[in-house]
């Protein structure tokens, strides 16, 4: 355990000087709000270095985030009772991430969710992507976001100690147009609130789609379907049986994916019904109700047994509500947990899945001289 001396001492010998100027709204009293501390945590097969960085605020909660394809690996927040547990999924060492992860924890981009068939048409110039899930490109493509070293620069915010992930993705990398510059910064707020905030500029014309796809269980452990779930929407986009969403905004009145009024995970997800088949469970996109851009409550996770609340916002207009579907025990992750079906679940904030080919949804196209923006907020607390 280190002491609070050291936290601060390594926090003021890796804040050069330069990395405090210049940055509007940091404050030079960088111990105030909380630490950050960095250490080793591998290299990739190429000798590069992977740096594991852990942001803790006042209140104790920490957040640990390598700059390897900017992973959440660990979230330890309090529970009613005060007693602080690991609440998202995911492994302890670089190398099992590499080898195989559903994107525990993972930055993805460019493009989260799926695209159907891997092709696109912008500017009538046909891209092609590749294939990854079943007939469809997803979350990037073999080598996304989730799976590259993103440069790291930490500074202390006036919200709190802050993780800034720099990455350039070259012009057709993956498949997508244009040299895309992407920032990720991670603040850890005294509120216990981890707020990602992404911006992107591009030379060409391309098409982005950035997320975060932390697994949470708000126990620690077991299952998850007894979280109890509440989506501000009143619509969602149904889905193929390849998951590509057929177009239509459909109602979710009277059906199981009416989440209006708080619900637990498990009270419908094994109703006889087509999507939910399709799906193996929840895997779809809900259209919450705010305007695209604006910062907006999406989701609001209650777990019973230790009252921790978790509540998402963000800029995005969708919200991909996942429930592991695809975890079968196969994975073991920290401290020795075997990933069983449906132990965690995702809330990527996001726009709609395969938008690119879908004229009615809110656009995903970047064009050069314009910047992207988009900000997601995780933000725990506990409910007696
Ligand atoms: C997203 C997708 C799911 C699944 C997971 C990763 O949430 O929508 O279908 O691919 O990522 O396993």
């Amino acid at each position: 355990m280190q002491t609070n001396y050291q936290w601060l001492k390594i926090l003021s010998t890796s804040l050069g000087a330069a990395a405090l100027v210049g940055c509007a709204g940091i404050s030079d009293a960088p111990a105030q709000k909380g630490q950050i501390n960095q250490r080793p945590f591998g290299q990739m097969k190429d000798g590069t270095p992977v740096t594991l960085f852990t942001l803790r605020n006042n209140k104790g909660a920490e957040a640990g985030i390598i700059n390897y394809g900017g992973l959440v690996i660990f979230l330890k927040v309090p529970d009613r009772n005060g007693h602080f547990d690991d609440v998202v999924l995911g492994y302890n060492n670089l190398a099992d991430y590499i080898k195989d992860s559903p994107y525990f924890g993972a930055m993805i981009g460019r493009y989260g969710n799926r695209i159907a068939k891997g092709k696109f048409t912008l500017d009538g110039k046909e891209y092609t992507l590749a294939i990854n899930n079943g007939p469809n490109a997803l979350h990037g493509g073999l080598k996304g976001f989730d799976k590259v070293v993103w440069e790291p620069r930490v500074f202390a915010t006036l919200d709190g100690p802050s993780l800034e992930l720099r990455y350039t993705s070259k012009d057709g990398e993956e498949g997508y147009p244009g040299t895309l510059t992407v920032k990720a910064t991670y603040t850890l707020a005294e509120d216990n609130a981890l707020k990602l905030e992404y911006t992107a500029t591009t030379d060409k014309d391309t098409v982005l789609n950035l997320t975060q796809h932390s697994y949470f269980n708000l126990a620690g452990k077991g299952d998850i379907l007894n979280h109890q779930v509440m989506i501000p929407a009143d619509k969602f986009t149904p889905v193929d049986s390849t998951l590509i969403p057929t177009g239509e905004l459909k109602p979710i009145e009277g059906t199981p994916f009416d989440f209006r009024a708080p619900t637990a995970i498990g009270a419908r997800i094994g109703q006889d019904d087509e999507q939910l088949k399709f799906g193996g469970g929840y895997d779809h996109n809900w259209v919450v109700n705010k305007p695209t851009g604006q910062l907006g409550l999406m989701g609001r996770v209650y777990e019973p047994t230790t009252g921790r609340v978790l509540e998402v916002f963000s800029t995005e207009p969708g919200l991909q509500f996942y429930t592991g579907n695809f975890l079968d025990g196969k994975l073991t992750g920290k401290g020795g947990w075997a990933y069983q079906f449906r132990n965690g679940f995702c809330m990527e904030a996001q726009h709609y899945p395969d938008s690119p080919n879908q004229p009615n949804f809110p656009s995903v196209v970047l064009k050069p001289g314009k910047e992207y923006r988009n900000t997601i907020i995780f933000k725990f607390s506990v409910q007696k």
